[in-house]
């Protein structure tokens, strides 16, 4: 039978340009080519739940607007639980300005319109409605939102995942019930910590400043091309990635932590999901755009035969 899994996020329409480098501030440079695509770092990860077998649900609020039709039409092609999404008056539906230079890096600038109209009453109504097996969130949406759902979690044995972007410093995280897995990546986790990310040592200090501020039995610290690192109850452990040509690393980050997220309702092996998100992720860093260059199960098992990898 299928996991269900309830994303409480963000949805996008992104503006993605090819630029040999991003401008500095004050330049204009000339785009090599630009397109639309569904984004959002939590529809992103609702479309990756969705291609690799989850019952996904989605949570988010989309405008009254033609990106709105635009981008509910592409999840249920997905196959995504739609039932859930919020359609508001009065506000546009998200949009991120993404650059993507040369070498696949990105730089992100989102209004976020329709999504800061989340309501915390909406969320829990969901998770009511939906009976997950998992909750994943963001903190692309309303904080009281994600501290709600949190609450509700805890207080109801639902296992929640949060993927913690993107960071601000000023996000009072300790207001967050205990939570099952708290993931940030390197720029979060510094923001969050005061401590970069740079080797195992670092990793552990910001772990336990982290596990100050944050209740969660495990944390999962996205390391980009290093891979990521679990900390398991006093044991660190860095799983390396796979070596791709990389694209566009545009939701990485949104596909590894909700591969993992259903990798580990599925098996309850941390490490192993933690593999399973990194194939996910190079996969998808490998090809462009956001939630759709992230592979299927088949694509996935395809990759995995290609290069010799047992997960
Ligand atoms: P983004 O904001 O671009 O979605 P992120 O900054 O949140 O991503 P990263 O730590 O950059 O997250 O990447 C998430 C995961 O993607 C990594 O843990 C790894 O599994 C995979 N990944 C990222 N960069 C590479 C790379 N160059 N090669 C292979 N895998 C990668
Ligand atoms: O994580 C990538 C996503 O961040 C983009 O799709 C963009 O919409 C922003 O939400």
């Amino acid at each position: 039978m299928k996991k269900t899994v309830l994303t409480v996020s963000s949805a996008n329409m992104d503006l993605n340009m090819r630029v040999n480098e991003a401008p500095l501030k004050g330049q204009t440079i000339l785009g090599d080519s630009y397109s639309y695509v569904p984004g959002g770092k939590g529809a992103n990860s609702a479309i990756t739940l969705a291609k690799l077998g989850a019952h996904s649900v989605l949570c988010a609020a989309l405008g009254n607007d033609a990106n709105g039709t635009a981008l509910k039409k592409v999840y249920n092609g997905f196959g995504i639980d739609t039932s859930c999404i919020l359609t508001v008056n009065d506000y546009p539906t998200g949009l991120a300005a993404v650059t993507v230079e040369a070498d696949g890096a990105n730089r992100i600038a989102v209004f976020s319109g329709a999504n800061s109209m989340l309501t915390p009453e909406h969320a829990v109504s969901s998770i009511k409605a939906s009976s997950p097996d998992a909750v994943f969130c963001q903190f692309e949406i309303p904080f009281e939102t994600v501290r709600a759902v949190s609450e509700y979690c805890h207080e109801n044995s639902v296992p929640l995942f949060i993927d913690a972007g993107p960071a601000d410093p000023s996000l009072p995280i300790e207001k967050l019930a205990p939570v099952f897995v708290f993931s940030p990546n390197e720029t979060e986790t510094e923001l969050f910590t005061g401590i970069s990310p740079s080797d195992e040592e670092s990793c552990i200090q910001a772990v336990n400043r982290l596990s100050e501020r944050v209740k969660a039995r495990y944390y999962v610290i996205k390391l980009g091309s290093r891979g990521a690192g679990v900390y398991d109850n006093g044991n660190f452990t860095v799983i390396p990635t796979y070596d791709v040509k990389v694209v566009d690393t545009t939701a990485a980050g949104d596909s590894f932590t909700a591969a993992l997220t259903l990798e580990y309702i599925r098996t309850e092996d941390i490490l192993h999901s933690c593999r399973y998100g990194n194939a996910v992720a190079s996969v998808a860093v490998s090809r462009p755009g956001a939630g759709e260059s992230v592979p299927d199960s088949k694509e996935l098992e395809d990759f995995l035969h290609k290069n010799g990898i047992t997960l």
